[in-house]
């Protein structure tokens, strides 16, 4: 296994743990227990029953038709939208919420960008009894509306976090400073991002989208591998989940879409990979957005999921040896892909999954290749944006 994180907790030379000696223990803890737990066979019984009969997996993975037609290609979706809580953010949330409780702990913090990682670990909480405190930008706290709702329905406490542009980096770094004030608590972290081990932890628990891809290509197909897979890239989880039994067969194509905002040269962006260099940021060392002076950029996106300033470890690895493609998407790109999607599929995407459907109109196709979009979650959060936009699309 090639780009697997290695003792040291690093990708290549990205990842490693980055963290103030009072989170030192609580992280060494999971570091010297989370394989241990997550190899046993308590855990995986308990795991994949849950992701069966809870979570709803195995997702399909659809053939679509209509959207084949249009791109002259053979495209599937692998259908994350609909999970349990309507993304892929669950099948982490499940995983690590029944690691917490090997471990003892009693009460949970998370951050959340679009909320959707917000309300799996609500539900999570819920099913097993925790107590859970939510930290959200002010600002995602707004356009997300609907899932602070769903998160308060569940029994969450949901701070909101002030500072900077209010989103997900600000949540993260919030959230750290909670975890801080009491130590107790198990962080439960959204993506493939944080100090070692979690992009590790993170990256194993969604590797069950690709274990799936693979079997269900091959009962459709004959062939287990597909061309072409195509996800969004906020932190890098949904992503990890659906590359992670790929990323040693090379010659699948692997292309991680990150979000434009405005355009990648508007200075209204979060196209991380594109303008980031080298730094630490949450307790990882990765890429970044930074100014001269090593100060974070603050992102923009009109997607809150992909509002993020920084990418997972494995991710910066990935990119700096040469094995992803790298493809950005506008807002605009992105509106329309969802419109695009919805009127000839019947399907709403969430806004962060609209980029990686965006990459449709932006590649070109053999006629026999297959194409795998992971479509990492589903648009009921995201409608009160979609209407703001719908006279543009009509
Ligand atoms: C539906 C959906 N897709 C993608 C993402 C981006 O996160 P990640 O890159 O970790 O998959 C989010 C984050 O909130 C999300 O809600």
């Amino acid at each position: 296994m090639k780009y697997q994180v290695n003792e040291k907790g690093y990708y290549g030379k990205f990842g490693g743990a980055f963290i103030p000696p009072m989170l030192q223990p609580n992280v060494k803890e999971l570091e010297d227990n989370y394989l241990k737990i997550i190899q046993s066979e308590a855990f995986q019984k308990e795991y994949k029953e849950l992701l069966q009969d809870y979570v709803g997996r195995p997702s399909p993975l659809y053939y679509a038709k209509n959207l084949s037609n249009k791109y002259g290609t053979h495209i599937y979706l692998k259908r994350e939208d609909l999970n349990h809580t309507g993304a892929h953010k669950i099948n982490n949330t499940i995983g690590q919420i029944l690691i917490a409780k090997h471990l003892g702990k009693k009460k949970i913090i998370a951050e959340t960008g679009a909320g959707q990682h917000g309300v799996a670990t609500a539900t999570a909480c819920a099913l097993m009894g925790m107590e859970c405190t939510v930290i959200m930008g002010a600002e995602d706290i707004k356009r997300q509306a609907p899932n602070v709702s769903r998160m308060k329905m569940l029994g969450a406490t949901v701070k909101p976090a002030n500072s900077g542009s209010a989103t997900l980096k600000e949540a993260v770094d919030e959230a750290l400073g909670y975890w801080m004030e009491d130590p107790t608590a198990f962080f439960l972290i959204g993506s493939v991002v944080g100090p070692h081990p979690y992009p590790d932890m993170v990256a194993r628990l969604q590797s069950v989208i690709s274990e799936e891809i693979k079997k269900q290509l091959k009962e459709k197909t004959g062939k287990e591998n597909p061309d072409t897979i195509i996800a969004c890239v906020g932190g890098g989880s949904n992503a990890t989940g659906a590359f992670y039994h790929f990323l040693d067969d090379e010659e699948v194509e692997l292309v991680v879409v990150e979000s434009a905002g405005c355009g990648v040269n508007s200075g209204k962006t979060a196209a991380t990979l594109h303008l980031g260099k080298e730094g630490v940021l949450h307790g990882s060392k990765t890429i970044l957005m930074q100014d001269e002076n090593g100060e974070v950029i603050e992102p923009y996106s009109i997607s809150a999921g992909l509002d993020y300033p920084g990418v997972g470890p494995l991710f910066a690895h990935l990119n700096d040896v040469g094995r992803i493609k790298l493809i950005s998407v506008t807002d605009d790109e992105a509106l329309n892909s969802a419109y695009e999607l919805t009127r000839i599929e019947g399907i709403i995407p969430a806004l962060e999954s609209s980029h990686a459907v965006a990459v449709l109109s932006k590649m070109k196709f053999k006629k026999d290749q297959v194409v795998v979009v992971n479509l990492s979650g589903r648009g009921d959060k995201d409608l009160e944006t979609y209407m703001k936009s719908l006279k543009d699309y009509e």
